[in-house]
């Protein structure tokens, strides 16, 4: 199994935040947004994770993952998406690195308290997605079960209600997916969209959709990603990191301040 993390895109909505920075790159509580993404991946067992990133911020993201995780097995590739055209266009861009392999690729704004270990670990073949509960779900990827949560539709930013069952940004599918993300044409915004590909394993019978357990949430806004600070605080979330990740920031943080010292 390989990872992506899709760090592209703007953000506008965050504005002037986003203006000297990556959305993927602002703080939720101690450390960057990108730890959480990264952390569901590595805490499956992924050795293996490309981070596809937007070319104006590629800088900043080397600098802070770029050499982290020497003292471990994880291995990080970069790659930068050039224009942002859609989050299946992740598969194409990713076609080297996943070579003949699965791929779970998961959003570089997601955070979920759930720990998806088990599902990623047993995957097999096919598409596999999730579903959680939401308020606004014709902001996001939607999916319609029948009576018996057998999934039935998924429609992208429905504008008439379906389900309030939200798709969130994390995705486990089989090598077949790079011949799928080529074969669906681009919408009418020109994007490769990531619906399209759910749809076409949902129409062989082969898409399975598990429900999200705990708190998920995109920080994508002023008011989302101060929520998402204030929930990681109050229950420690960053307790619960693998800890790779967490030996691997705090000797970040030593050499970061060791530089520091030598400079005085
Ligand atoms: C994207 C996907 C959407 C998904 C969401 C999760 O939307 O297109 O299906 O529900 O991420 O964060 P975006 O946030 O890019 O509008």
């Amino acid at each position: 199994m390989k990872g992506i993390i899709l760090s592209g895109g703007s953000a506008t909505r965050l504005f002037p935040l986003t203006a000297t920075t990556s959305k993927q790159l602002l703080p939720i509580y101690d450390r960057q947004m990108i730890f959480y993404p990264l952390n569901v991946l590595v805490k499956a067992g992924i050795k293996d994770i490309l981070i596809i990133v937007a070319p104006e911020q590629s800088g900043n993201f080397l600098n802070l993952l770029g050499s982290i995780f020497d003292k471990s097995d994880v291995r990080l590739e970069f790659k930068v998406q050039k224009n942002p055209r859609g989050l299946a266009d992740a598969f194409i861009v990713g076609e080297n690195f996943i070579g003949q392999d699965n791929v779970t690729m998961i959003l570089g704004d997601n955070i979920f308290e759930d720990d998806f270990s088990e599902e990623i670990k047993n995957f097999k073949s096919g598409g596999k997605i999730f579903a959680v509960k939401v308020s606004d779900p014709e902001r996001l990827g939607v999916v319609q079960f029948d009576t018996k949560m057998k999934a039935i539709k998924i429609v992208e930013k429905p504008k008439k209600w379906i389900s309030d069952y939200a798709i969130p940004g994390l995705y486990i599918y089989d090598n077949r997916v790079i011949k799928a993300a080529k074969q669906v044409k681009p919408s009418a915004r020109g994007e490769v969209e990531i619906v399209d590909i759910n749809n076409w394993y949902l129409e062989k019978g082969e898409l399975e959709v598990g429900l999200v357990r705990g708190k998920w949430l995109d920080a994508g806004t002023f008011d989302s990603l101060l929520e998402a600070g204030i929930y990681v605080k109050e229950k420690k979330l960053y307790e619960k990191f693998d800890p790779i990740i967490n030996r691997a920031i705090v000797e970040f943080n030593e050499e970061l301040k060791n530089l520091v010292k030598k400079k005085l």
